[in-house]
């Protein structure tokens, strides 16, 4: 689904005072295009996929999915949270159903619920509850919860954040299998610039908060990408001298 971000600023209150968040963001992402925000700690990145998501609305400014206004969330644009909760309560099984439960159509959809299981690869834990589970695993279900409403735009925010370096650089291929074979657009929030430059397409970098768009950077490769391909080592260090950290690298 095409994403357009017009002109959007964004704000909070702390202590009375007012916090500028977003400012004057603006960019468009191409249906079916797998694009990276990157940027500080604090900047706006996770407001910024709240507002896609219709969880929140901006202050300014009009942020439209398949040219449609965002008024609410809708299971066509599924965020993944950067901290996920999983119901302690619930088997992994019954935590991915959620949103299809939610819906009314579970019924007819169960066979949705085992697939995107064997997507993540949890099968055979599909009756273990998420305190059995380790934090990857955790993580892969919140996956799975999301996928399994087939979104057409899927906001990651930080999906991979807490996963052991040898599982996030399988789920990193996973993910772009996944993103190839589903046709969904795709916008990641990560803090990893090799992780953006070898999963997107294009990298938006913002800067400090109030975030803004210090520049945006076509990952100009074909997939499937090798991560030693030396375009990735000149791409990498342009993003870092974008995001002023050039001189430590
Ligand atoms: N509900 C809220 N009320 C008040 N301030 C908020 C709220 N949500 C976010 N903020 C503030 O907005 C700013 C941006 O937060 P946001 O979570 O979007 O940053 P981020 O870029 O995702 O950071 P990180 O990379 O650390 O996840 C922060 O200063 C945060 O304190
Ligand atoms: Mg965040």
């Amino acid at each position: 689904m095409q994403v357009d971000i017009r002109d959007v600023s964004h704000g909070f209150e702390l202590e009375g005072a007012p916090l500028p968040v977003l400012d004057r963001v603006s960019f468009s992402a191409e249906p079916g295009s797998f694009v990276a925000l990157l940027g500080p700690s604090g900047c706006g990145k996770s407001t910024l996929l709240r507002l896609l998501a219709g969880l929140d609305h901006p202050s300014s400014g009009g942020v439209a999915v398949g040219g449609v206004p965002v008024a609410a969330p809708d299971p066509s644009r599924i965020l993944v949270f950067q901290d996920p909760t999983l119901f302690p309560w619930r088997t992994v099984w019954d935590n991915v159903a959620l949103g299809l439960e939610a819906q009314g159509i579970l019924g007819s959809n169960r066979a949705r619920v085992d697939k995107v299981l064997e997507l993540v690869g949890l099968k055979g834990f599909d009756k273990a509850y998420p305190h059995q589970l380790s934090g990857g695993m955790a993580q892969r279900v919140a996956l799975a919860r999301a996928l399994v409403n087939e979104p057409r735009l899927l906001l990651l925010d930080e999906p991979l954040g807490k996963l052991d370096s040898l599982t996030r650089l399988a789920m990193q291929t996973e993910l772009v299998s996944l993103w190839q074979r589903a046709r969904l657009t795709a916008l990641l929030v990560t803090h990893d610039v090799e992780e953006a430059i070898f999963l997107a397409e294009r990298v938006i970098v913002f800067g400090p908060r109030p975030a803004r768009i210090v520049a945006d950077i076509a990952v100009d490769l074909p997939y499937p990408r090798h991560r030693g391909d030396p375009r990735l080592a000149e791409l990498r260090q342009k993003v870092l001298q974008h995001l002023g950290l050039a001189a430590t690298w």
